[in-house]
């Protein structure tokens, strides 16, 4: 379940980098979320259960969560000793696990995607006082947390840029998006559909983390 960690963290990083994208991607994201699968909606509450009690184990980053926002220490405690039950059982079930092994490959890549068509973003909210400013305010961190933070990110995009196959990959995913909105335009004479993008579902797992 690791690889569940490395994914929610890298999300729960991404949403301080742009919040009004944010704002837009969740409104897709709950619409999205309205039409996954029974399975797909196991997989996304394993995650977050897994996290909850990974989270509830990490003394640093308990420590942290203490520091900063004491009032959700209990809380998270309180989700992590109900969530194990839960997360067991579905564990169990192995049909559901090959499922969900599928499906987390699917949404890396498009989290992944999704990173990489927005790294221009974060690079300029380094610059940007403003939106340093209100993030650090958002997320009661100083300037330069908030700073070193999207610098990480940023650097992370870097290693994803130098795989090609997985940039290629993204390149095609756009490109079948894009034909399939240009469609979708015509078919209802031209008007503007608002297509729920790969940030849409990638920011309905991190509604659902940051809701702890
Ligand atoms: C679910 O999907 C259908 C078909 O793609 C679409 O018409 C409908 O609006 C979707 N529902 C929600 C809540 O997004
Ligand atoms: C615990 O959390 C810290 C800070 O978020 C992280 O750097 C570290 O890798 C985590 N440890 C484990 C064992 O997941
Ligand atoms: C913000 O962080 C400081 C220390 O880092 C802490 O003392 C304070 O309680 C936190 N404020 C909120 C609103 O969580
Ligand atoms: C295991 O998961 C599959 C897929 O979600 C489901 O159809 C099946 O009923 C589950 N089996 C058990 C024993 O819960
Ligand atoms: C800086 O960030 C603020 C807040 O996010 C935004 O409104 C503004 O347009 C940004 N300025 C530039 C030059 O990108
Ligand atoms: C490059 O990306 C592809 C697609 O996500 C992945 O299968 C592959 O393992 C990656 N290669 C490296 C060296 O990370």
């Amino acid at each position: 379940m690791k690889f569940t960690t490395l994914f929610l963290a890298t999300l729960v990083g991404f949403v301080i980098a742009g919040d009004n994208d944010n704002k837009e991607h969740k409104k897709g994201g709950h619409k999205k979320n309205g039409n996954l699968t029974s399975q797909e909606r196991s997989c996304k509450k394993m995650w977050k259960l897994t996290n909850i009690i990974e989270t509830s184990n990490n003394q640093t980053k308990m420590d942290e969560i203490e520091r900063n926002h004491p009032d959700r220490v209990t809380k998270i405690k309180e989700k992590a000793a109900k969530a194990q039950a839960q997360v067991s059982r579905l564990q169990s079930n192995a049909t559901l696990q090959q499922f969900c092994g599928v499906y987390h490959a699917h949404e890396q890549l498009k989290h992944q995607c999704y990173e990489i068509n927005h790294v221009d973003k974060i690079s300029n909210n380094i610059k940007n006082k403003t939106a340093v400013d209100e993030a650090s305010k958002h997320k009661n961190r100083t300037a330069d947390q908030v700073k070193q933070k999207w610098q990480k990110e940023v650097d992370h995009v870097k290693t994803l840029q130098s795989n090609k196959t997985l940039v290629d990959m993204c390149k095609k995913m756009k490109d079948g998006k894009d034909s399939k909105k240009g469609a979708k335009q015509q078919k209802n004479g031209g008007s503007h559909i608002q297509a729920a993008g790969t940030g849409a579902l990638v920011l309905s797992v991190l509604a659902a983390v940051l809701m702890i």
